[in-house]
């Protein structure tokens, strides 16, 4: 840890670290995925979800710099090469030959849901640590892919269950 005036004793920095660079694992992982979802995908609805996936990219990318960022300023050593996030990361790989954009619209949805998990997780730790600036990064982190999660998700055919619960509900 390199040493800093910032009022947080290095303990409990040095424990933040370690929370934010698997975050920022699992942040550089995902964007990678929706960047292989926005290459590869085919089928109808490609062009809107082509689009999606760049912007879920984009949208990923702001809060992993902020992580980062984070680290930095706590001391740490941001650790975010590829070595190291395939080392690090808790996403399942993504799936390599998938083409059907229901296919894609899966994985993705699942590795969303991953991140937004340990994301949520990682807002108790902060918690504990009583370091609210991190837990607002967190926080905003968490928001941004349970919007995400939705966006992509809502994508997906609705399954019968779902339908007909909707369904009775509306003749009530
Ligand atoms: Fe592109």
């Amino acid at each position: 840890m390199l040493a800093t005036r910032i009022d947080i004793v290095e303990t409990t920095r040095s424990k933040t670290v370690q929370m934010l660079n698997d975050r920022l694992a699992d942040g550089i992982e995902l964007m990678l995925q929706a960047k292989q979802a926005h290459w590869n995908l085919r089928g109808r609805g490609f062009f809107a979800l082509h689009k999606l996936f760049d912007e879920v990219t984009a949208g990923i990318s702001e809060h992993v710099d902020t992580i980062a960022e984070r680290i930095a300023q706590l001391g740490g050593h941001a650790e975010g090469t590829s070595w190291i996030v395939s080392e690090r990361s808790q996403i399942e790989e993504y799936p390599r030959e998938i083409v059907d954009c229901t296919d894609h619209l899966s994985a993705l949805s699942t590795a969303i849901a991953c991140f937004t998990k340990s994301c949520r997780e990682s807002i108790r730790v902060c918690e504990d640590y009583e370091d609210k600036v991190t837990e607002d990064i967190m926080v905003s982190a968490t928001r941004a892919m349970d919007k995400y999660l939705w966006l992509v998700e809502s994508n997906l055919p609705v399954k019968e269950t779902a339908r007909k619960q909707v369904l009775s509900e509306v003749k009530r």
